[in-house]
């Protein structure tokens, strides 16, 4: 159940319960500021099959990616790290060959001990949307987490599933660690929680568990306390919108039993789709944008 552990490497998950609401935007220009602080940074594209991170920082040419790694024809992670224009920071390149999302259960792992072993002060994960394995898998790396959300009810709602998705993934894999079916079975329970509502809310669920397996309930207990996932309200266009990310804090703190969320926000600001057009990442095209501004606030949670 621990989180990983924390080596010199800083692995940040920049994940999404929906397509389009601006992880790549945010994963790249968070890797610039990142830099901007003096970190040497790698960004990585792990949005398999459907790959732009590189796009945005107005490279056009892959000289190696991730296909390349896969397919076998190159073997050190390491030597298809490519450098950017911007000081500090380095890219994976995604692939584009088709199926490539779905990738073999071994290279999969092979990748993720890979990627783990890189060497830089930030390795930042562009992953793809939703909760699929191809993006949880990748997660069990990571000591921290960014989702990224919209202000709109129906995409903060997504994000809450999404979160209790991934906690009930560690849940399980801890229980299938430890060998002991009651637990699993008692999760298989709380996802149906119209017939259980004793297991609703996460207290009620360790509750249960506790009255199985004090160790396993303390553990969760312990993992919950050092939980602290990062929630980006992108695109918002109002104080109000900004605000929605409370929303979302108190589910997770309600039926999750998560205290200690960090809830942030970036403005929707013109100066994204202007940078796009330049072919320029925003931080570099406008770097006194609202929105360079408040990537800037979440390069400071991450550096802390
Ligand atoms: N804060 C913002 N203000 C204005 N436009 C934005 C903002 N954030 C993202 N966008 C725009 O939203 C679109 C989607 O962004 P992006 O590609 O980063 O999303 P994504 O979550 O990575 O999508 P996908 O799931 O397809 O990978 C882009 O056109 C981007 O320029
Ligand atoms: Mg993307």
């Amino acid at each position: 159940m621990a989180l990983p552990d924390k080596n010199d490497t800083k692995i940040v998950a920049i994940v999404g319960p929906k397509g389009g609401v601006g992880k790549t935007t945010i994963s790249a220009n968070l890797a610039i500021a990142l830099s901007k602080l003096g970190k040497n940074v790698i960004a990585v594209d792990l949005d398999l099959g459907a790959s732009n991170l590189h796009t945005l920082f107005g490279i056009r040419e892959t000289k190696a990616s991730l296909d390349d790694f896969v397919l076998n024809k190159i073997t050190n992670l390491p030597d298809i790290v490519m450098n950017t224009d911007v000081n500090n920071l380095r890219i994976i390149c995604g692939g584009n060959i088709p199926g490539i999302a779905n990738l073999h259960y071994n290279k999969k792992l092979k990748l993720i001990r890979n990627l783990s072993q890189l060497k830089s002060d930030f390795v930042l994960l562009d992953l793809g949307a939703g909760a699929s394995s191809n993006v949880v898998d990748f997660l069990i790396i990571a000591q921290d987490g960014v989702l990224v959300t919209t202000p709109e009810v129906p995409s903060l709602l997504n994000a809450y599933s999404f979160i209790k998705t991934l906690i009930f993934r560690r849940l399980a894999l801890h229980f299938k660690q430890i060998e002991q079916k009651e637990l699993i079975e008692l999760l298989d329970k709380a996802r149906d929680f119209e017939s259980y509502p004793k297991l609703k809310t996460m207290e009620g669920l360790i509750e249960a568990v506790r009255s199985i397996n004090v160790a396993a309930a303390n553990s969760i207990r312990n993992f919950l306390t050092n939980y602290k996932p990062i929630v980006v309200v992108n695109r918002a266009r109002s104080e109000k919108d900004a605000d929605t990310g409370k929303v979302l804090q108190n589910l997770m703190n309600q039926y999750l039993s998560i205290k200690s969320s960090i809830i942030l926000s970036v403005h929707e600001d013109t100066a994204v789709g202007i940078a796009v057009t330049k072919l320029k990442p925003v931080l570099l095209a406008a770097p006194r944008s609202l929105f360079a501004k408040d990537i800037e606030m979440i390069a400071q949670v991450l550096v802390r």
